[in-house]
């Protein structure tokens, strides 16, 4: 299996005033900063973008959005385009998190929208998946992750996929603590790397990084990184302080 760099992303939320996440961003630069074989991001709430993008200009860390609209401009009251991303210095962004599937309502069509748009506006893209506790409960949870990979990629090409990073992160699993064994875990990586294969080819499926998500912490990372198909994390609630976010990032490294 081709070798795929170890991706490590913080998504902050709707956490943090300027002033607070600028100070994130300094105090992780250093716990990071002899990192080269581990790609780092975080992805702060809008507001604190630009400044969190000037503090860690020339550093190893990456900055990424949460989320962003099909349109370029115009009157879409409240949204954010891709092109304001990158004009703040990002390179990155969330499109499908669970939040905003399940809060938001947004569906697999509209989510299949803003990656193309994404991607067609020169940003990648981390694309999130995964199931509800009933889901995985009740049987279906491949076919839940069937649905929202077949769809959410739908009409992409496996050299799209270059700029595509795919994060599994079971919804029971976000911001409660109880996090995916490795077994469980690596279960549904090769899940979706077979799924890749199927629609993309066994190429683009072996290149692709798929970070896992869901109550990611120091004291765990080390053992999900282990397995062969977990390349990488999407970290919430332990990403919103230096240290953790850090060890997390030094575990992989
Ligand atoms: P968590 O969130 O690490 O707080 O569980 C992960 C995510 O929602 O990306």
């Amino acid at each position: 299996m081709a070798a795929r760099k170890v991706f490590v992303a913080g998504n902050w939320k709707m956490n943090k005033l300027v002033a607070e996440a600028v100070t994130l961003a300094e105090d992780l630069k250093p716990l990071v900063a002899n990192v080269t074989n581990v790609d780092i991001a975080v992805c702060p709430t809008y507001t604190a973008l630009y400044a969190v993008g000037k503090a860690l200009a020339g550093s190893n860390i990456q900055l990424g959005g949460q989320d962003a609209y099909v349109k370029e401009s115009g009157a879409y009251t409240g949204e954010i385009s891709p092109r304001m991303l990158l004009d703040v210095g990002c390179s990155w962004t969330i499109i499908g998190h669970s939040e905003r599937r399940h809060i938001l309502g947004e569906s697999d069509a509209f989510l299949n929208e803003k990656v193309r748009f994404a991607l067609a506006s020169d940003i990648n893209v981390m694309f999130c998946i995964g199931e509800l506790l009933e889901e995985r409960k009740g049987g279906t949870m491949k076919d839940v992750l069937e649905r929202q990979v077949v769809k959410g990629l739908e009409g992409l090409t496996a050299a799209d996929l270059d700029r595509v990073v795919v994060a599994y992160e079971p919804v029971w699993a976000i911001g409660t603590g109880e996090t995916a064994t490795p077994d469980q875990a690596e279960e549904a990586h090769v899940f979706v790397r077979g799924l890749i294969e199927k629609i993309f080819g066994a190429d683009a499926a072996a290149a692709l990084r798929i970070q896992y998500g869901g109550s990611v912490k120091p004291d765990n990372a080390a053992e999900l990184i282990a397995r062969e198909n977990i390349d990488g994390f999407l970290v919430g609630g332990a990403a919103l302080k230096a240290d953790s976010f850090a060890d997390i990032v030094n575990a992989c490294a």
